[in-house]
């Protein structure tokens, strides 16, 4: 039965869209050398760093995510340089690769997929085999849902005055609590198609001064994703190559939203999302792949024994037109990912949990249907009850 159905995403990326701030980017003609351009991009700079949660500078680049994570590298390291990587899924492995790429050491603290870093495992490993020029992470590890106590590790580092933290924030920004100013995050990474509601296209890199020193003595190669340049240039309201004009309207329109909302609000939305979803799989018999230190950025749920993720995912699609995501590498057929980032409601929580069931059914699978979205239901109460304490508290 396929009548009408909508094409709706709850992948990690891209993700729904906020509607009022696309229409204004398509429908605006601008010149990136013009004054109003200028005036656009100092005051999404100052949302970004609002968004941030920094006074940090917050740098933007015409990239995706990945343009950014090179930058870092790029510009904080030099040849000779040893790194530490902390890595538990395929976005640390990235770090690796990057570094790998421009010849830098880099000394790799692993996790097993699905479990976050041992922060015990970084300190031993800090002591031991450092000095490292910095500290390469993920906020959240979006291919496992998992997230990383980046708050303890940035005490480890803050205390090192030769090593600078980087976080890879690009499902972690406006889903968690990060507090780069007051934690030594010194750069953290973000990118455009994740919580904050629009296309792909531009990548954010926050740099805090110890980062800035680093920048300065660095020596790898670099020129599109040069820091500093590009920080010479936004402080005039330019970029230094032409700018991705209209999805820097776009992204002005969404900080714009989400200052309104207020960013604890976001959060506490994707948290909700998160817990509900978690709750729905293990009320359906199924177990979030993130035992501890789940991610409200994004949930792997593990498909029940004897089914492929593949077979679920394909048929929520083919039946209802909602997207979720496999896993990635040789998480493809064990996990699928829901994401809960940006602009999504409880209506999306629970009528994704409503189709799982159907899916789950139609696979053969004996579920008793609405004790999921019951599930959800349950959590979002719970969630809008404590809400509502803690602004009575407040
Ligand atoms: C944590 C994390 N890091 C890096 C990336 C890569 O970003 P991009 O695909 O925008 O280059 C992603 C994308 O999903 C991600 O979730």
């Amino acid at each position: 039965m396929r009548g009408i159905v909508k094409e709706r995403l709850f992948t990690p990326g891209p993700t729904p869209l906020l509607f009022e701030a696309q229409v204004k980017a398509v429908t605006r003609d601008l010149h990136h050398r013009t004054e109003d351009f200028r005036k656009l991009v100092r005051e999404t700079v100052e949302l970004l760093r609002g968004y941030f949660n920094t006074k940090n500078d917050v740098l933007l680049f015409a990239s995706s995510g990945t343009g950014a994570m090179e930058g870092a590298v790029s510009n904080l390291l030099s040849p000779g340089d040893r790194i530490l990587v902390g890595t538990a899924g395929k976005f640390g492995e990235r770090w690796l690769g990057l570094a790998q790429a421009y010849g830098i050491e880099a000394v790799k603290v692993e996790s097993p997929y699905g479990k976050p870093l041992d922060m015990d495992e970084i300190k031993k490993c800090l002591d031991r085999s450092g000095p490292f020029r910095a500290v390469f992470v993920q906020a959240t590890e979006t291919s496992t849902g998992v997230s990383h106590d980046v708050k303890t590790l940035g005490a480890l580092v803050k205390e090192r005055p030769e090593t600078v933290l980087v976080v890879d924030a690009i499902t972690g920004l406006g889903t968690t609590v990060l507090r780069p100013d007051e934690w030594g995050l010194d750069v953290v990474i973000g990118g455009s198609q994740k919580a904050t509601m629009m296309p792909p296209g531009l990548s954010f890199a926050s740099v805090s001064e110890k980062a800035w020193k680093a920048v300065e003595k660095a020596k790898l190669p670099r020129y599109y994703f040069d820091f500093a340049k590009e920080r010479k240039n936004l402080a005039k309201g330019e970029t230094s190559y032409t700018p991705a004009t209209s999805l820097v309207v776009n992204l002005h329109g969404v900080l714009t939203y989400i200052r309104e909302t207020g960013l604890e609000r976001l959060i506490a939305n994707a948290a909700m999302l998160a817990d509900g979803t978690r709750q729905a799989a293990r009320a359906l018999g199924m177990k979030p792949f993130a035992e501890s230190s789940p991610a409200n950025a994004v949930t792997a749920i593990c498909a029940p024994e004897g089914m492929d993720s593949g077979a679920i995912i394909k048929e929520i699609r083919s039946q209802f037109g909602a997207i979720v995501a496999n896993g990635q590498g040789t998480m493809k057929g064990k996990i699928f990912r829901v994401a809960h980032l940006g602009y999504f409601d409880a209506v999306d929580l629970f009528a994704l949990i409503a189709v799982l069931e159907i899916a789950l059914t139609k696979l053969g699978r004996k579920v008793d249907l609405g004790s999921g979205v019951r599930a959800a239901q349950e959590t979002y109460l719970k969630h809008s009850d404590e809400a509502q304490r803690a602004g009575e508290a407040a």
